[in-house]
């Protein structure tokens, strides 16, 4: 009972940092953006009654100036139950800044010990909705993944779409996938947003490919295990330093070796994301007369209910959401 509460309490604060961001939606200012949905999703943590650790947050505690690494959030009573924290107050800064789709707030709660400790780096990345769970493999070839989904959801392979960072670094991948004859979705950011929406038949999206941030991966993890989709991901290191970091943050030595989804995210996860701008899963935040419209996901691993919340405020009896802009200084 108290999961199903947490996770109503979970999705308020999502909403909190979708709103503050979504007022700076185009401004072209990624930093205040950020900045933004962060003091907001701070803010709205004191009410709930957990006794919160961000395992997957800011950045460290001397580069960040809230939700970092290890900062105790929630009323944290002596009798609240002990949660860990994986979030992004708002995932896609650039997409916010410049009014583009597919921004969007997420948290994920778990008892302890429920995600990867994942350091702040590269993830190389495949993800798949329930139709190719345990289907994909980091070790084989794109081309071989692409293969063994197309036969798992019995389609041809020129039917699947796989989507894809628009960056230099997947030149090869993205020459890989089109020769095999799949679709290709290109997008500028928002690869957690991408993962999820391989869960969702609507969206037309089948495999997320490709690299991007580690901490994105434990996310996008999070919404996987309670959707019934799958992910795999490997950590790319630059240089030692960042394996050393990896080493301590994860406690293991291991740290080449393909992560798993259980690896990622395990247990009674909760998952929550409110859109900021619209994309393939959320609407984005829309501002109406007096008040604004969210649109969220929440959803717990325990029963694989995804519902979708959406929510009328009313800045009258909610002030505190209602400022005209930025509230921060940059
Ligand atoms: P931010 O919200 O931190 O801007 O991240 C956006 C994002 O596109 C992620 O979705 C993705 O995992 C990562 O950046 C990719 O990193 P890079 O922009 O360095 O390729």
């Amino acid at each position: 009972m108290r999961d199903r509460n947490l996770a109503l309490e979970l999705v308020r604060v999502t909403e909190a940092a979708a709103i503050a961001s979504a007022r700076t939606m185009g401004q072209g200012n990624s930093h205040l953006s950020d900045q933004q949905a962060v003091a907001a999703m701070r803010t709205a943590f004191d009410a709930m009654e957990i006794y919160g650790t961000v395992r997957i947050g800011e950045g460290e505690r001397d580069e960040a100036p809230m939700l970092y690494i290890g900062e105790e959030v929630g009323r944290r009573d002596e009798d609240d139950p002990k949660m860990d924290l994986a979030l992004d107050p708002l995932e896609g800064t650039s997409l916010c800044a410049y009014g583009r789709p597919g921004a969007l707030s997420v948290i994920a709660m778990a008892p302890e010990g429920g995600f990867l400790h994942a350091p702040d780096i590269y993830m190389d990345k495949v993800a798949v909705g329930p139709a190719g769970k345990g289907v994909i493999d980091l070790e084989l070839s794109a081309t071989e993944n692409l293969h063994r989904l197309a036969e798992a959801k019995r389609v041809p392979v020129k039917d699947l779409t796989a989507i894809v960072l628009d960056r230099p670094r997947h030149d090869a991948l993205i020459k890989e996938i089109r020769s095999v004859g799949a679709r290709v979705r290109l997008i500028t950011d928002g690869d957690v947003q991408a993962a999820i929406s391989t869960c969702e038949e609507d969206t037309g999206i089948d495999i997320l490919l490709g690299i991007g941030g580690a901490p994105e991966g434990v996310l996008a993890a999070a919404a996987m295990l309670c959707m019934g989709g799958d992910i795999q991901g490997r950590l790319l290191f630059k240089h030692q330093e960042q394996e050393a970091r990896a080493r301590r943050l994860m406690q293991e030595d291991d740290i080449h070796r393909v992560l798993k989804l259980d690896d990622l995210a395990k247990g009674n996860v909760l998952f929550a994301a409110t859109g900021v701008t619209s994309g393939d899963m959320l609407r984005g935040v829309r501002f109406t007369r007096g008040g604004c419209v969210t649109h969220s996901l929440v959803m717990r691993s325990v029963s694989g209910t995804v519902r979708t919340i959406e929510a009328r405020h009313d800045f009258e009896r909610k002030p505190s959401y209602d400022s005209d802009g930025p509230i921060l200084s940059e």
